[in-house]
């Protein structure tokens, strides 16, 4: 075992031998049968019947009008980031509590970020602190970012409703990472039974190996719009144009996802509801055993439905202890926990970049952590999690 506390449970990784997993596929026969069945038919690659089914059935799962298939969810964004019109020096507005996916895009485009920090109530981007800046920067006269992207983090709907306001104010377009929020929804205010991911102008997914639905690797791009899912089609398969000789009008990528990862992703995706019940079953399951601890518990926001992808808490203010000491306990009693991300802003390849706040995602980082939410769990997995934490604030 390394020394580094939460070290060893990577999302998607079992962990030690007899360690209750942080957070694994969950792979069944379907898959199984569905993968033999790409297997079988030859078309193991980007072509394939398989590719077209799992992106019909995800807008439909979703509520988008046109879903795209790319290689990685990281790819959706740069490729969703080249839709919205980001060119070298424009400037992009981004969540700075998430993963490092988030805003690698951004700077492979030669565009700069600025980072947005998280309000309390969401653990995601802060609309009114994105307000203040663009008010700011109309009276003074300076230009505004290109793209605002928020970020659902750990299965959590932002709070879409104010920052739709003032992107459609201000004329910024809206790319959604809802890489780790399939399945999370608003069931109250004016995007009521909207997906996470479809109401910007474009989202972006993850079927990363540790995520709520998987293609082992894999992303989906999402939009209403026929011609930016044309553009994104196009710019996945090397711009290639369709019926003319090995004619490509553009630089494109090679970005399409396989039609075996496909074939699992379909199989994955009938499955869907049967994983956000079980994250939500074992979120609230959480919720009731730890409540008393002093730890702060997963937000809870009225109409904004979560699916608890990875259900993540804060160790208490004023125990010395911290996060690390949590992480240490659970860890020596098979325990597969994991510290929050550190913030964009603190990142080497970023600590130039601009930013608005940043404590609120400090604080996350520092007093942040994950406790194993695979859909595999059992009860008795769930109580051993339940155990370590109680024995530790006992
Ligand atoms: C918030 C967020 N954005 C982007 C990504 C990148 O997705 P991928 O790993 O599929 O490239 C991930 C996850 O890995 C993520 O959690």
């Amino acid at each position: 075992m390394s020394g580094v506390p939460g070290e060893v449970h990577v999302p998607g990784a079992r962990g030690p031998e007899g360690t209750v997993p942080l957070a694994v596929p969950n792979i069944g026969e379907r898959e199984r049968d569905y993968v033999l069945e790409a297997v079988e038919s030859g078309f193991v690659s980007s072509v394939g019947p398989f590719v077209s089914r799992f992106e019909r059935e995800f807008a439909d799962a979703v509520g988008a009008r046109y879903a795209v298939a790319c290689s990685t969810g990281t790819a959706a964004l740069h490729v969703a980031l080249i839709l919205l019109g980001v060119e070298p020096g424009d400037e992009v507005a981004v969540a700075d509590f998430t993963f490092v996916g988030s805003v690698n895009p951004v700077a492979y485009l030669g565009a700069r970020p600025l980072f947005v920090d998280s309000e309390r109530r969401t653990w995601n981007l802060d609309s009114a602190l994105l307000e203040a800046e663009l008010e700011r920067r109309v009276t003074a006269g300076e230009a505004l970012p290109k793209v605002v992207e928020v970020v659902h983090v750990l299965g959590q709907p932002a709070d879409i409703e104010p920052l739709v306001e003032v992107c459609e104010r201000y004329g910024v377009a809206i790319l959604e990472d809802a890489a780790e929020s399939l399945g999370a929804t608003w069931s109250a205010g004016r995007f009521a039974g909207k997906h996470t991911g479809t109401v910007g102008r474009v989202g972006a997914f993850s079927f990363n190996g540790n995520k709520i639905a998987t293609t082992g690797g894999g992303g989906m791009i999402v939009t209403d719009d026929e011609a930016l899912a044309t553009r994104a089609r196009h710019l996945t398969t090397q711009a290639k144009v369709p019926d003319v000789g090995y004619l490509h009008d553009e630089v494109g990528y090679n970005y399409r996802l396989t039609n075996l990862a496909a074939a699992l992703g379909v199989a994955q995706l009938e499955r869907l509801p049967e994983f956000v019940s079980a994250k939500r079953a074992i979120a609230a399951r959480y919720d009731a055993a730890l409540g008393g601890t002093g730890l702060v518990l997963p937000p809870r926001v009225a109409g904004f439905d979560a699916t608890y992808w990875l259900y993540s808490v804060l160790v208490p203010e004023d125990d010395p202890r911290g996060r690390d000491g949590l992480l240490k306990h659970l860890e020596s009693v098979g325990v597969g926990a994991r510290a929050l991300w550190r913030p964009l802003h603190a990142q080497p390849p970023f600590a130039d970049a601009a930013r608005l706040g940043g404590q609120v995602g400090d604080d996350l980082f520092a007093r942040g952590l994950s406790l194993p939410c695979a859909t595999e769990l059992t009860e008795a997995d769930q109580q051993r999690v339940i155990d370590g934490v109680l024995s530790f604030y006992g």
